[in-house]
């Protein structure tokens, strides 16, 4: 397919570690449960999944967000998906389900609706699995939540927290995949427009500075003082929603939270703003509040419903309140996921080769496997970076050296 290969022709370190894993199959034998939205990207780490020799079932992480080309083209490759977009609820977890009947050694998740659902329903099924990755934050907050009492029966390494993964994927790859999502759904005019950004953590913070780079005035909400104060310090005006949402022309959530904006906030919005997620569940806008206000609604655009509120203002929501650079665009770039993706497969085969002997709990990527992959990545772009002299290792290394 077209789509996959251009995409492979974007994520030159999957490829090489791809290439480098059909010799050595290191995944040889091994059966692997991902549920990881279904995208062009996703379709080149399981064919590097594939290669390096083990067998893969894979589901959706979203009901919105599955390429359905793609989903096929995986099948026609003998991969077993169970995908499309536009999953109900019962549907999504019949997906999930799937992918668990296949009796998972190692599990790839994106958002831990597997891991859970492993633990909830498959009890059983627990002492084959060796071990699993999660791709994102939110999942990586359940994870922990799970560890932390007790409830977590194997090793999971959180993909999301290394560097090399959230300080580009959820920065630069969320920042301009949101943009593209809400311009595919409205067309708007960003320039001149009051963006406000919920939350500045990574995703917060790549969305608001692209934002800015477009001509929006952008405006940011936060609960943390820190990254409040980071997002003032970086030029943009802070304020809580309330304020925001009587000024705010588009607004965007990224926080892993619930009830960002609610109906009290929607009560002071101006006619025609847009409202849009971008954080792993679609709880952060409160859909029902939206439903309960309308006295009509109707599919404008394409991932673009019109909600009349009973005064006559209109209210626009973005890709059902879901990830609205999944639901209304194609998801994060393939050149950022090259990144990602090559840690989840190192992380893969870290797992399969240690797996067995980790206890139960949330593990970092191991540090060398960060710095190969940035190495690797500034090579593939033409780069070339300065080496420490022995003089400059000993002196960094020398406490005694001062003034
Ligand atoms: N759309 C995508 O493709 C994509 C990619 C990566 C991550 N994500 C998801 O985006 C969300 C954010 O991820 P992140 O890596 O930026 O997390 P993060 O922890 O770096 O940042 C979240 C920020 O939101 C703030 N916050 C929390 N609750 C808030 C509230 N009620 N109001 C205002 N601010 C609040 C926090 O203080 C923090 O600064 C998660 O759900 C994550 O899974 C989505």
């Amino acid at each position: 397919m077209l789509k996959i290969q251009w995409a492979e022709s974007r994520m030159p370190v999957l490829m090489a570690l791809r290439r480098r894993a059909s010799k050595g199959r290191p995944l040889k034998g091994l059966k692997i449960g991902g549920c990881l939205h279904v995208t062009k990207e996703t379709a080149v780490l399981v064919r590097a999944i594939r290669d390096a020799g083990a067998e893969a079932a894979w589901c959706g992480c979203n009901p919105l967000s599955t390429q359905d080309d793609v989903a096929a083209a995986l099948a026609k490759e003998g991969v077993s998906v169970y995908a499309w977009r536009g999953l109900s609820t019962p549907e999504y977890y019949w997906c999930v389900g799937q992918v668990l009947d296949s009796k998972p050694q190692l599990t790839l998740d994106d958002g831990a609706d597997l891991v859970f659902t492993l633990h909830k329903e498959r009890g059983d099924q627990i002492s084959a699995v060796i071990g699993g990755t999660e791709e994102t934050t939110t999942g990586v907050h359940r994870l922990r939540a799970m560890a932390e009492q007790g409830e977590l029966k194997y090793p999971i390494v959180a993909v999301n927290d290394a560097e090399v993964k959230s300080d580009f994927d959820n920065v630069y790859g969320t920042g301009q995949s949101s943009l593209d999502g809400i311009m595919r759904a409205t067309n708007v005019l960003l320039s001149g427009k009051n963006f406000v950004v919920a939350g500045y953590g990574h995703c917060g913070r790549g969305l608001a500075n692209r934002a800015k780079g477009m001509g929006a005035n952008v405006i940011v909400c936060e609960v943390d003082p820190l990254n409040a104060l980071r997002a003032a310090m970086d030029g943009f005006r802070v304020m809580p929603m309330n304020e925001a949402s009587a000024i705010g022309d588009i607004f965007v959530t990224a926080t892993g939270c619930k009830d960002v904006i609610t109906d009290k906030h929607m009560k002071r919005m101006k006619d025609g703003a847009i409202l849009c997620n971008t954080g792993h569940f679609n709880v952060e806008i409160s859909v029902k509040d939206l439903e309960r206000l309308a006295r009509k609604k109707q599919e404008i655009r394409p991932n673009n419903a019109e909600y009349t509120l009973r005064d006559g203002r209109r209210l626009y929501l973005l890709a059902e309140g879901r990830l609205v650079n999944l639901g209304a665009a194609e998801g994060h770039p393939s050149e950022v996921m090259d990144m990602s993706f090559a840690t989840q497969f190192l992380s893969l085969i870290y797992l399969a080769e240690k797996g067995r002997n980790l206890q139960p709990g949330v593990y970092k990527v191991p540090q060398e496997y960060e710095r190969q992959i940035a190495r690797t990545k500034l090579e593939t772009m033409g780069m070339k970076i300065d080496t420490l002299t022995s003089e400059q290792d000993g002196y960094l290394r020398d406490y005694r050296a001062g003034t």
